[in-house]
């Protein structure tokens, strides 16, 4: 997550924690790195730190945020639809993502959302960036200033987004993030239409459908911000808090096609992020575990003043889809959301988020990668990156199982172990082993280590 107080429990999508607290140089071999390179089209030069890789590049043009049927735009779907149900106060614009570039400034991406400037989100370890003035948009905050902007006060807004991470069944470089906002004005007016807002809200949630643990306050560590009248806040909070808890009913209950018998247990939770205080964590009790769902909180006022709005206040919230898609549907690995195979997308269909039914899990076969490091250390995400570069979606997971010392030379020996699997076929042994061999030339030649 973009700064939580407490450590995250467990990954999610909405939610990364940034590992790394400092900007490092991309491990890429200068001699490596050519002078442009190529993105939907465009030609941007390359300089010390582009780490965007091909197999990143070539996720641009996909969009299935925009193609019915597949879960990502049912579940987009279904929470516009839930936003701008018959007889809601006010209309939630929702503008498609191509007409917003996924290359941002980091002043897109960072500054504007008062990002400090030493944040670790904005390394290169945990963000793909083309060079020093542009990177892949790492949430969809990264549009709330052209958002607010557009002069709409209350928008929905879905896209991929981009983050360095590790490789396993619930992380992908790339996934989909919905964000969503509602502004009022400060001035007599603006607040009847919060107010109303809150009534008809209340009024469309079954309160008793619902258990609500709050255990959020305000006080220094979250707090309002200065030049907000707290009254006026309360009553962001109130409609921000109903409007949450009343999507939540709608797609772990209804969506989920879960039983009205029990109510819904929901958790909200103190955050911190830096373009939204006060900041809360979202969780719901489901299939016995509580799950983080997503972060939101009230506007950053200097964000607002970006997008030249000035007397508004209003609240937002981001949340990340495959997370939510793969709980309600029981879509056991991320990957297969880039899936083409007809088993997979047949199954889904508009309107209906469905149990996934299995058809096959093919045999997972696993290589060890190890070698000696040049140095004291090799950043893992260079290691996560290059994996995928040359195996794509065939592997599974990447984890380290070993490090040591030589006592003699003092050099560090690492080993990753590589599960290749494919979501859709057999893979040959010779395949695994061709694969595995670029796995370990591309290492030599990115990392300069020595393979073993
Ligand atoms: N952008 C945040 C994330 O990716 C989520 C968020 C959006 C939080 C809007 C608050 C308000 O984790």
């Amino acid at each position: 997550m973009f700064g939580l107080r407490r450590p995250p429990k467990h990954a999610s999508h909405a939610f990364r924690s940034w590992t790394n607290t400092f900007l490092r140089r991309s491990l890429a071999a200068p001699t490596s790195r050519p002078p442009s390179i190529e993105i939907l089209g465009g030609t941007y030069p390359t300089d010390e730190t582009t780490n965007i890789t091909p197999s990143i590049i070539s996720k641009l043009p996909e969009r299935l945020y925009s193609r019915p049927g597949h879960p990502i735009h049912i579940l987009k779907s279904l929470i516009e639809s839930h936003f701008n149900q018959h007889g809601a106060p006010s209309t939630f614009h929702c503008p498609s993502a191509d007409s917003f570039s996924p290359l941002v400034t980091p002043k897109q991406n960072f500054d504007d959302l008062s990002f400090p400037s030493d944040h670790p989100g904005r390394s290169l370890q945990d963000s793909y960036y083309v060079n020093r003035d542009l990177l892949l948009r790492t949430h969809t905050s990264a549009h709330e200033v052209e958002l607010f902007a557009s002069g709409h006060n209350s928008w929905l807004f879905t896209s991929d987004v981009y983050r360095r991470d590790e490789i396993d069944a619930s992380h992908y470089p790339v996934f989909h993030q919905m964000e969503g906002a509602s502004v009022f004005s400060t001035n007599v007016t603006g607040m009847k239409d919060l107010v109303d807002n809150i009534e008809y809200t209340r009024y469309a949630t079954d309160q008793k459908d619902l258990e609500i643990e709050d255990l959020t306050v305000i006080n220094d560590e979250n707090p309002y911000q200065l030049d907000h009248d707290p009254e006026q806040v309360d009553l962001v909070i109130e409609s921000l808090k109903l409007s949450i808890n009343g999507l939540l009913l709608k797609l772990f209950r209804d969506a989920a096609g879960v039983s009205r018998a029990d109510p819904l247990r929901v958790r909200w939770i103190p955050a911190y992020f830096p373009f939204t205080t006060p900041s809360y964590e979202v969780e719901v009790f489901f299939n016995g575990k509580w799950l983080e769902i997503l972060g939101c909180g009230v506007v950053q006022d200097a964000t607002l003043q970006h997008a030249n709005v000035k007397n508004k206040l209003g609240w937002a919230f981001g949340l990340g889809l495959e997370r939510i898609a793969m709980i309600l549907t029981s879509i056991p690995d991320i990957r297969l959301f880039w899936s083409k195979d007809h088993r997979f997308l047949s199954q889904f269909s508009s309107g209906n988020l469905t149990k996934f039914q299995p058809y096959s899990k093919y045999p997972a076969c696993y290589k060890d990668l190890s070698f000696w490091l040049p140095g004291p250390t090799v950043e893992h995400n260079d290691v996560f990156d290059l994996v995928r570069d040359c195996a794509g979606d065939l592997v599974e997971n990447v984890e380290l199982i070993d490090d040591f010392i030589h006592p003699k030379n003092q050099k560090r020996s690492l080993c990753f172990r590589i599960n290749y699997r494919s979501m859709d076929r057999s893979l040959s042994n010779e395949e695994v082993n061709e694969i595995h061999t670029r796995v370990a030339s591309l290492s030599k030649d990115r990392l300069g280590v020595e393979i073993r």
